[in-house]
């Protein structure tokens, strides 16, 4: 579809919503992108101010049967956000008002486009945090962190996105407009839609305001950094810190690349020799965190760690996780592309995952660097390329699929946080039985009856 043959739907967006809707080459150009290689222009972009804009866009996209891409800060790592069939590109950033912050009930109540790191700083003077906290929060939206359910390095202890949001505002096509849930923790009544739609990445509505619950500042947190020579050694640590009765709020994994790659960014001084670093950290009173943190530091000591420190001080700490925050960008700085897994397997399986992504990267001859959340069992094994090249995109191509079937044989899933988008769409087969996602398209059809919303993402074509 081109704006010259089919002019008519643009003409009713901008009449029904004035100034608030972009043609021009540039600003369809910027809104092109995700945090991914894809790339595609919408006809138009709609800066969505309220809910009414966001049901009017539904309303004339649904009659005029033109695809709608919803999208927040657009750093996702999927395609989710990437406008492939045209259409409207529906920004909610400019919804950013926090309206509430309630320490009674422990909630916030939130539109879409507030930025995660925002919301942080809201609940700080309560006293009060919120749990999730994907490596992008200091620019991702809640709308964006719920259409993808995303994690973080504390969901080990903490959980995911979904594990924290209590009520959605949502607007489906046709404009109508749902509420679901509510605030109160505890809501068993009917089909609980709330959760259907965290994590269905744009493809079912849009979520225009979010109820989320919040939970306690623990007054305390420290963070221990160790290293070692072995890959291996440093997963099977990671097993041994959270069998030793030991919940830790992070545990963070950087194999050998990643360190390098951060280092050659912030230099921090980290030894580029080391095979593995490990970040665990925990919170709580501050004596049970010491002792928990002392007692961590000597499982990475006896495991053979080097450099084991602890970082108890809120800049120490703070210079640690911007180097973990780091990883994923100071990676794609490698080659000009970067295709980075998200794959999650049990954690008793860690261990056989990262050898299985070391055999991979030998058999196809890719060195692909591995880091994330090791103790939830969710890795970022990164295959950095040049999509100019068909020879080395071949290999890519073969390394990923067998990195997908590698953690589905360990029990493992395709995604852990990142969501499918259209970049794991095609892998679909391999991780959900034909029945099940026939259902999940039929449940699709029951809200978007005219495939409008987000169409072609997360079920392969
Ligand atoms: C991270 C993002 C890429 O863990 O999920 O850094
Ligand atoms: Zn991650």
């Amino acid at each position: 579809m081109t704006i010259d043959e089919d002019t008519d739907w643009v003409q009713r967006l901008q009449q029904t919503l004035k100034g608030k809707v972009l043609t021009s080459p540039e600003n369809r150009a910027a809104y092109a992108y995700d945090g991914t290689w894809g790339e595609a222009w919408p006809d138009a972009v709609v800066l969505a101010h309220s809910t009414e804009d966001v049901a009017a866009v539904l309303r004339i996209a649904d009659e005029e049967r033109v695809p709608v891409v919803p999208r927040g800060a657009a750093s996702g790592l999927s395609g989710g956000s990437v406008p492939e069939r045209g259409g409207i590109a529906l920004s909610l950033t400019p919804m950013r008002k926090i309206f509430e912050i309630s320490p009674e009930d422990l909630v916030a109540v939130v539109q879409p486009g507030v930025v995660n790191l925002d919301l942080q700083k809201a609940a700080e003077p309560y006293g009060l945090f919120y749990p999730p906290d994907p490596a992008s929060l200091d620019i991702s939206t809640i709308g964006g962190n719920i259409a993808e359910n995303a994690g973080g390095p504390r969901c080990l202890k903490y959980g995911v996105t979904s594990d924290y949001v209590l009520g959605l505002e949502v607007v489906i096509p046709g404009g109508e407009v749902l509420r679901l849930g509510g605030r109160s923790i505890k809501n068993v009544t009917g089909y609980d839609l709330v959760h259907l739609f965290v994590g269905s990445e744009g493809t079912l509505g849009v979520v225009t305001e979010a109820i989320l619950k919040l939970l306690p500042r623990p007054p305390a947190r420290a963070t221990v950094s160790a290293f070692f020579d072995n890959l291996d050694v440093a997963a099977e640590t990671v097993v041994k810190v959270v069998t030793s009765g030991i919940l830790p709020l992070t545990t963070e994994l950087l194999d050998k690349v990643s360190i390098g790659v951060v280092e050659d960014f912030l230099h921090l001084g980290l030894p580029r020799n080391a095979e593995a670093m490990l970040l665990i950290s925990v919170d709580g009173e501050p004596e049970s965190v010491k002792r928990q943190a002392e007692e961590v530091a000597e499982i990475c000591r006896r495991q053979g760690a080097t450099g084991v420190s602890l970082a108890d001080t809120p800049e120490e700490e703070e210079k640690l996780w911007k180097a973990r925050r780091s990883v994923s960008p100071a990676l794609g700085r490698l080659r000009p592309h970067k295709l980075g897994e998200d794959i999650a397997v049990p954690r008793s399986k860690v261990p056989d995952m990262v050898r299985r992504v070391q055999e991979i990267g030998r058999k196809w001859g890719l060195v692909i660097p591995v880091y994330g959340h090791i103790g939830d069992g969710n890795l970022h094994p990164t295959l950095a390329c040049d999509r100019r090249d068909p020879e080395e995109m071949k290999r890519v191509e073969g390394a990923a699929e067998d990195i997908f079937k590698a953690a589905i044989e360990l029990g493992g899933t395709l995604s852990g946080e990142h969501g499918i988008g259209m970049l794991k769409r095609d892998y679909i087969p391999l991780a959900l039985p034909d029945n099940v996602v026939t259902r999940m398209k039929a449940i699709k059809q029951v809200f978007d009856p005219h495939g409008i919303m987000n169409p072609g993402k997360v079920f392969p074509e």
